[in-house]
């Protein structure tokens, strides 16, 4: 560990703090000021010698305990410096830079209980991160936690993009654009923030284990952490010592720039096991058909997970060069109305029209993975007696991807009713996403858990919702909405939109994008696992438009913003880790807009057949969705492309090299 011996700070002017420490960003940037004022603990955060979050105190409430944050004093610090390159086994970026400047402090309470407490803060160049480390004291051993007080005093007059937290739809929910001034309810993280003074912040939390999720409220114009209770109205319950989640502070200078955040995965260990046996998947599903009415769920004339379909998808996989297919509704659970069978579904009880075994000897035979999928209706007790054979039935059928889902407004656990990112709900989780380690089976987690960067130790993570997906079509979905994800929850990985559905016009959900923004989302939305969402007769239709997706990967190495704002419109060019190609996506809101895209992320002296899938212009995300134009041209890095994006629009480009 190497100790700053020139660090310590001159002590802040006003006469009652004191203790005052600065620790600064690698490129001296981003500075953080750790005081104690008046026995009090608090931080500041700079960005260029703007002050980006004013006094913020920390600190804890515990059930029959005193609070924790005052009478505090420093005991010794721990100075550490650390430039390392991460190199990530799958994902939107292969090399992740981990360089921070770290000092951890030792503080102990100057009176009864006399308990300690560490507090490390890391100052990344695009980032602040700070945790606390619990003690036991007095021989107790074991908290109950009312309430954490840590608090980011930012601006009033800010920008905030946000979701309300404690809703029915959990994460599904239209990102609101206010004040933070106006913010009157919890909302969850990461909260992405605009600040008068220029750059852009997100405040989040990474390597969340064992402890609630953060949300963020206000209180007296301070934003603090709001952890999630359980139903016995505690936040946590938590065995000392106790590290709790990092809290992130992410910083940009644009919003861009944002997106190119991954101090999350930085914040997490390494991977813990050998998971070189992990590879992404692009799928065809039997899903899309259930939502326009063709299938359905329940078994029944139009049953869609019989063998027959599955046989039939299989095919149609290999055809259109897919990997995998996903099969939902096989299973015993889905008679009638299944949001209400959840206490009794059956993970390892075929419905009598499908053989999964027959199934599967198929799939393996033609190259295809399957995609399982369990639907537990937030029925924790149910599934999680079932867990292991559930898990073990996939894997005796080679079957090594699975969609798990959790609908419903809050999990039944332990006989109670708990949030799903309450600590009961982030511990179950971590227990289906061990498990499924040990047997080799990737996960796809709808209605999950956020992300907080734990997919860099469990690779085989590779995917989540947690946000309003592309089955809230026909209404739910604005343009914008597309053009906020990559700015809010994208800071949180990859998620599963289900892009690419083609059949913009059915009568029983029509889809408002123009047809090339469907090609644009496998670019702009990173998933691991990544479903063509729609049916094999569409893809059939539209051959050309097809040649996109069948060509995009699902594993790059590097990943460069270009251009954007939120809500507005977002442009990324993405490197594949396989080949030389490149692949650019760009979104719109409801505003056309022509962009010009220089190509100087290419490599310089190499000639590139670029293939650009662009909205037509008379096209439009209402009136006019399909029209659209293939263009094909040679490239270099020196040349500037012209693109239009109509109303509701999108585009997508493949740049081959060679
Ligand atoms: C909601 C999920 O998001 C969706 O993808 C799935 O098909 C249904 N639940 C049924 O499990």
């Amino acid at each position: 560990m190497f100790k700053w011996a020139n660090s310590l700070i001159s002590p802040n002017s006003k006469r009652s703090t004191t203790f005052a420490r600065k620790i600064t960003s690698p490129n001296q940037k981003i500075r953080c000021l750790f005081k104690i004022t008046r026995g009090f603990i608090s931080y500041e955060v700079y960005h260029e010698d703007i002050k980006i979050i004013k006094d913020s105190k920390l600190g804890f409430l515990f059930y029959g305990e005193k609070p924790l944050g005052a009478n505090l004093q420093v005991v010794r610090t721990y100075a550490n410096r650390h430039a390392e390159t991460i190199t990530m086994p799958n994902g939107d970026t292969k090399y992740i830079d981990n360089h921070y400047n770290e000092v951890t402090f030792h503080l102990a309470e100057t009176k009864p209980p006399r308990r300690h407490l560490r507090l490390t803060f890391r100052i990344f160049d695009d980032a602040v991160a700070f945790r606390y480390q619990l003690l036991p004291y007095n021989h107790i051993t074991h908290l109950s936690v009312k309430a954490e007080l840590t608090e980011f005093n930012i601006d009033q007059a800010s920008t905030v993009w946000s979701i309300p937290a404690y809703q029915p739809d959990r994460y599904e929910y239209n990102y609101e654009k206010s004040s933070l001034a106006t913010l009157n309810h919890s909302v969850h993280t990461p909260l992405t923030i605009k600040t008068p003074s220029g750059p852009y912040l997100s405040i989040h939390e990474a390597a969340l284990y064992d402890y609630g999720a953060m949300n963020l409220a206000q209180r007296s114009a301070h934003l603090f952490s709001d952890i999630t209770p359980l139903s016995d109205g505690t936040k946590a319950h938590i065995k000392l010592p106790f590290v709790t989640p990092w809290r992130l502070i992410m910083i940009a200078e644009n919003a861009a720039k944002l997106t190119k955040n991954h101090t999350m995965y930085a914040l997490n260990p390494a991977p813990a096991g050998d998971f070189s046996w992990v590879k992404t998947l692009k799928f065809l599903g039997i899903w899309w058909a259930m939502y326009v009415g063709e299938y359905t769920w329940a078994p029944g004339e139009n049953h869609g997970a019989t063998t027959k379909h599955a046989i039939e998808y299989i095919d149609a996989a290999v055809k259109l060069g897919l990997q995998g297919l996903l099969i939902e509704g096989w299973n015993n659970g889905w008679e009638g109305d299944w949001l209400t069978n959840g206490a009794t579904t059956n993970f390892t009880a075929e419905m009598p029209d499908f053989d999964l075994e027959k199934v599967a000897n198929y799939a393996t035979a033609q190259h295809i993975e399957l995609v399982g999928h369990h639907e537990t209706v937030g029925f924790i007790d149910n599934y999680e007696k079932q867990l292991e054979s559930a898990l073990n039935f996939y894997a005796k059928n080679h079957i090594h991807y699975l969609k798990t889902g959790y609908s419903g407004a809050k999990m039944t656990i332990g006989g109670r009713q708990e949030y799903h990112h309450s600590q009961i709900g982030v511990n179950h989780y971590q227990k289906v996403l061990e498990l499924a380690a040990k047997k080799h089976i990737c996960l796809d987690v709808h209605e999950p858990i956020k992300s907080t960067g734990i997919e860099r130790t469990y690779p085989n993570l590779l995917t989540r919702e947690g946000a309003r997906g592309q089955e809230y079509e026909s209404g739910a979905i604005k343009p914008p909405h597309a053009c906020i994800l990559p700015y809010t929850r994208l800071l949180a990985g990859g998620m599963d939109y289900t892009p690419g559905i083609f059949d913009l016009d059915n009568p029983k959900k029509p889809v408002y994008t123009t047809i090339t923004r469907q090609l644009a989302y496998f670019i702009t939305i990173y998933s691991g696992m990544t479903m063509a969402a729609d049916r094999p007769k569409l893809y059939a239709k539209y051959p050309k438009l097809f040649e996109f997706i069948r060509h995009v990967p699902t594993d790059f190495e590097l990943s460069v913003p270009l251009q954007g704002e939120i809500g507005e419109f977002f442009i990324i060019a993405r490197k594949d880790r396989a080949s030389n190609n490149w692949y650019v996506g760009g979104v719109t809101n409801e505003c056309a807009r022509t962009i010009r895209l220089p190509l100087d992320f290419l490599e310089p002296d190499r000639k590139y057949h670029a293939c650009i899938y662009q909205d037509a212009p008379t096209a439009h995300y209402r009136t006019n969705k399909f029209a659209h134009e293939i263009i094909k041209k040679t490239v270099r890095s020196t040349d500037t492309l012209e693109i239009y994006l109509a109303p509701g629009g999108g585009f997508a480009i493949e740049i081959r090299n060679g």
